[in-house]
């Protein structure tokens, strides 16, 4: 597969991101209730969706970022996790809000906290998702937050590539077949 710029269908406005995304941090805010949290964001796919939210979010705050890769320059995951950079600081005790764009097979977000759960002992541990594609999941994982369901298709932009491109779109788009 390959997508064009002109190929692109809106599937979710910078509005309708924004505003969702408020409604998360709201949401996080209240079950937070002013307790200091650690953002780690999920590079690179996460990085546009993790620098609105925490915007958003009001209590003391550090941001991480680690960084994963399982796609390849192909639309379809490689089923194999690789930790590029996971370097983080001493999480014990800390209340650990990992944040990515999508969970597909949920192989990456599985990956994550058994990564979180096996090196520390966090206060909590919760897993955001911009997008959730329920139906291609592969291995039992669920986000504790996410924004939009997604059905079975390929999407980009608003952080999301297709082979490192459209990452700066400000809506995430689809290709209509
Ligand atoms: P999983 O490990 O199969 O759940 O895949 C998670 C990762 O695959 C995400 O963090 C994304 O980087 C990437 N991914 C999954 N679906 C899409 C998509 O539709 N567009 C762009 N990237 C995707
Ligand atoms: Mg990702």
């Amino acid at each position: 597969m390959e997508i064009k710029i002109e190929d692109l269908k809106i599937l979710f406005s910078e509005e309708q991101l924004q505003n969702r995304i408020k409604e998360l941090a709201n949401d996080m805010n209240k079950f937070y209730n002013g307790e200091e949290v650690v953002a780690v964001c999920v590079l690179k796919g996460a990085v546009m969706f993790a620098i609105d939210l925490v915007k958003h979010l009001d209590m003391p705050l550090q941001m991480e970022f680690i960084r994963l890769s399982s796609y390849g320059s192909s639309t379809t995951t490689s089923g194999k996790v690789n930790a590029v950079d996971i370097k983080l600081p001493d999480l014990n005790g800390k209340n650990v809000l990992i944040i990515e764009d999508i969970v597909d097979t949920g192989l990456t977000a599985k990956f994550l906290l058994d990564f979180m759960h096996c090196n520390f002992n966090a206060k909590s541990i919760k897993f955001c998702s911009l997008l959730d594609k329920k139906v291609t999941r592969k291995v039992d994982v669920e986000p504790d937050y996410y924004g939009f369901e997604v059905d079975n298709k390929f999407v980009v932009g608003y952080g999301l590539d297709y082979d490192g491109y459209y990452r700066n779109l400000r809506y995430i788009g689809y290709k209509e077949v």
